[in-house]
């Protein structure tokens, strides 16, 4: 009896330490050290980097698709992938919006029945999934207004062009994989950043 009583109290004990020493522990150590890393971490959210754009595989894929779908596209009045998508947008959440128009791309154009009638879509959708996914942390900072304003218009613009919204988007991917590698790679190409000042 006396000591099944200490038993008990000597295993009330155990638990007691485990729960609050090891457990603690346990839950701590696995952790990655908090603070500059955390910091640099967000900053580069944002970032992609760029040998994701120095691949010559799946360069020639995008633009060979490109040019194969810009001669079926007779319409030289609208245009998805230009200046006008930053109106008001800051440098810094430019690559953000680029990362909303790639989804766009991907989701509406890309993955449709699209991806039957032409070769290549299936890779070129798969690489564009793959720099947003890297880019899943990226936020835009301050107020988004304008941007979704932007947004909104070359959705509606797609959807107003129905299937020839399509082909013209698909026609634009060349556009497209420049404009994102400028907005979110650290090293701009020269000319392209230079002459808009
Ligand atoms: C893609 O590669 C092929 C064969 O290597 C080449 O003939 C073609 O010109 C390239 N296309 C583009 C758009 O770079």
């Amino acid at each position: 009896m006396h000591s099944l009583q200490t038993l008990t109290k000597s295993f009330s004990a155990w638990v007691i330490f485990c729960c609050c020493c090891c457990l603690p522990l346990l839950l701590t150590s696995p952790l990655p050290p908090k603070g500059p890393g955390l910091a640099s971490t967000s900053h580069h959210a944002c970032r992609l980097r760029k040998i994701n754009f120095q691949q010559p595989y799946i360069r020639n894929r995008t633009y060979t698709l490109a040019k194969m779908v810009q001669v079926s596209d007779q319409d030289t009045d609208n245009r998805f992938i230009g200046q006008q998508l930053y109106v008001n947008v800051r440098e810094n959440n430019r690559c953000y919006m680029m990362k909303r128009i790639v989804e766009i791309v991907v989701k509406d154009v890309l993955l449709t029945e699209v991806k039957d009638r032409y070769p290549y879509v299936g890779e070129v959708a798969q690489f564009l999934a793959s720099l947003t996914s890297e880019l899943s942390r990226c936020k835009f900072s301050g107020q988004k207004e304008h941007m979704e304003k932007n947004l909104e218009e070359m959705k509606s613009k797609m959807k107003q062009l129905g299937e020839n919204g399509k082909t013209k988007a698909i026609g634009e991917l060349d556009l497209l994989f420049d404009y994102i590698e400028n907005a979110c790679t650290d090293t701009p190409k020269k000319g392209v950043n230079k002459k808009k000042n």
